[in-house]
This record gives C-alpha cells, sequence and structure tokens, in this order.
C-alpha cells in the first residue's frame, strides 16, 4: 500500500505526526534488505541529485546519507565546510542560494547552530533534510533509533526508555525525547544536575519556539517525560537505555568535576545494567568515549545494538531522502 508523504523538508521530529513517523519506519524497513543484496542499488532515485552540506564532523551521519543516496541511484556530492566558499567568508545563505541554483532535489544539512536548516528551508527550492542542527535537533538518528528499537522490541508504545547523559547539549535526546513521547513511550532522563536541569521539559519547548517553526509545538504528552534525580532511577525497569556522548565541544563551562567522576557516577557498566530489564537493549548514537559514559564490558556485550543502530541509519536515510524528493511511503 503506498501513501504520499505530503511533507517535503525533514528539519525535525517535533513537528512530525506518530502516522508521518510509522510512514518513514515502513518505508526504511522496506529499503533495508537493499543493504543485504550483492548488487545493493535499485533505481528508485535515478536522476536525481542529493547534495551533502556538512559544517561539523561526521562519520556515522555523512557517509550513510552518501550511501542510502547511492543505493537508491541518485547523484551524491559531499561539500565540507573546509572545501567550500565560505571559508573565503561567503555567508550561509548566499552558499544555499548557489548550491540551489544547480537544481539539486535535496539539500542534507548538518551545522553547529540550531535553526540553520530552517532558514535554509525558507530560501530552497530544494527539499532540506535536517543532518543535526547544534544542540537542537537530529531527526533521522531518533528514526534510526526507533528502528533500532522498534526491530528488536517490536513496538514502540508503552516501552520504559532510559536516556542517560548530557541531556543539556544533546540534539539526539531532544530528537528521541519528542519521537519516543509521541509514539507511546515513557521517558526518563538522568545525568548530573548541571546537564539536566530540572526544567529539561520547558526548556526544549522554548528551544521549540527559537527555530521559528512552530512556536505551539511543545512535548505533547508531558507525563511521558521525567527528569530522573539518580541514574539508578532511570534504570531501574527499563526496556531501553540510551547512553549519550559527553560532548565536550558543546561544554563552554565545567558541569562536572573531572571525566573520571562522571564514569564513576554516571557510566553504563554491566553493574549498573542489572537495575534494567533482563532483556533490555542498550543504545548509543556514536560516538562513543569508552570508558566515561560507557564501558567496554557493555559497548560490546549482546545487549548493545550500537552497530544495529549504524545499519538501520542507512535504510533510514534511504526512506528519507526518496519521501523528502517525491516518493509514495511503502508499507511492508
Ligand atoms: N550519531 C552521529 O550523528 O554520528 P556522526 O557524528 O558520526 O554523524
Amino acid at each position: 500500500m503506498e501513501k504520499p508523504f505530503r511533507r517535503r523538508d525533514l528539519l525535525g521530529i517535533r513537528n512530525l505526526s506518530a502516522e508521518e513517523i510509522v510512514g518513514i519506519l515502513d518505508t526504511a524497513e522496506n529499503f533495508s534488505e537493499i543493504s543485504n543484496r550483492e548488487v545493493k542499488k535499485v533505481p528508485a532515485l535515478r536522476g536525481k541529485t542529493v547534495i551533502n552540506l556538512f559544517f561539523e564532523a561526521s562519520t556515522r551521519t555523512r557517509t550513510s546519507f552518501e550511501l542510502a543516496a547511492k543505493r537508491l541511484s541518485a547523484d551524491a556530492v559531499n561539500i565540507s565546510v573546509a572545501s567550500s566558499s565560505v571559508s573565503k567568508g561567503e555567508t550561509l545563505i548566499d552558499t544555499a542560494m548557489n548550491l540551489d541554483a544547480m537544481a539539486p532535489d535535496c539539500i542534507v544539512v548538518r551545522h553547529s547552530s540550531a535553526g540553520v536548516p530552517h532558514q535554509l528551508a525558507k530560501v530552497s527550492r530544494a527539499a532540506i533534510v535536517n543532518a543535526g542542527d547544534g544542540a537542537n535537533e537530529h531527526p533521522t538518528q531518533a528514526l534510526l533509533d526507533a528502528m533500532t528499537i522498534r526491530e528488536h522490541k517490536k513496538q514502540i508504545e508503552g516501552l520504559e526508555v532510559a536516556i542517560v547523559g548530557d541531556i543539556l547539549h544533546s540534539r539526539v535526546a531532544r530528537s528521541n525525547i519528542h519521537l519516543l513521547t509521541k509514539m507511546g513511550a515513557k521517558v526518563r532522563v538522568a545525568g548530573p544536575g548541571t546537564l539536566v536541569p530540572k526544567d529539561f521539559q520547558h526548556l526544549i519547548d522554548v528551544e521549540s519556539q527559537s527555530d521559528g517553526t512552530s512556536p505551539k509545538s511543545k512535548i505533547q504528552n508531558p507525563k511521558s517525560l521525567v527528569v530522573c534525580d539518580h541514574v539508578e532511577d532511570a534504570l531501574d525497569g527499563a526496556d531501553v537505555v540510551m547512553i549519550l556522548r559527553i560532548q565536550r565541544e558543546r561544554q563552554d563551562s565545567a558541569y562536572f568535576p573531572t571525566l573520571r567522576e562522571y564514569s564513576i557516577h554516571y557510566g553504563l557498566t554491566n553493574e549498573r545494567l542489572e537495575r534494567a530489564k533482563k532483556d533490555a537493549i542498550v543504545l548509543h548514537p556514536g560516538p562513543m568515549n569508552r570508558g566515561i559514559e560507557i564501558a567496554s564490558e557493555v559497548a560490546d556485550s549482546s545487549r548493545s545494538l550500537i552497530l544495529d543502530q549504524v545499519k538501520y541509519g542507512v535504510a533510514v536515510r534511504m526512506a528519507v531522502l526518496y519521501l523528502a524528493t517525491g516518493g509514495s511511503v511503502v508499507k511492508s
């Protein structure tokens, strides 16, 4: 069964409906077997052009968007800030308008400032896909996390999900909180008090206004998000444990005394993981700081689905590129 996907740009999760999220996940599930074929290519996006415009470092997101485009037969062009004329002083909007003049069908953008994809969407004829904007959103990460959870737990509704770590600076946390609560999961967040403010929910709502998209956009089910005082409270009985990276590049002051202390009090070890359900799964968006937010004994264990997340990232990005360039939702 095919259903038109009415949205052109993918700027964040907060403005998507649960139905739209399911449509992307179903389409991704459909595309996922292409990566297992000997010839990993279908003609779905033949003749389309995708530009990857990355102003921040990336291993997983940039590579998987490029692979996703190529596996659908699109032409993929990668631009990094060091090799672009931004390094000569060109403004972001001028850069976007010049790229747009070359008639790409989709521009995938990552930037250290929140709201950049939303600005580009206003001046571009191409579909804009947010590959991470500052501490705001990382929608395709939340979608691939959701696909990983769905593949292993069959459904997201009713699950207890613990998100632990640097919540304050995390676009992954924001996108996941929006997605998981829309899909009926309960989310508990925990970390050092300086990185998990008590009024975190309010902070999310305020930030959703600063991007200029929808001032009324708030977490749909406020009771589905609980801020825990202790990491153990978040882990107790969890079905899914999502560990976040300590983002030293976004921290302009000391949020905790030392990395060693962080690891002792908040790092996920096998002992701490005992508090979660016996069949709990462990996710981490990468890149990992081994021995800080996650012990190697957990990262390399059978409960860790970190490489599955990377695998599903290609399928999710194939679905996003396909839908953003006019494709219809494909049900499995
Ligand atoms: N998870 C993630 O965004 O990884 P990269 O920074 O390597 O793209």
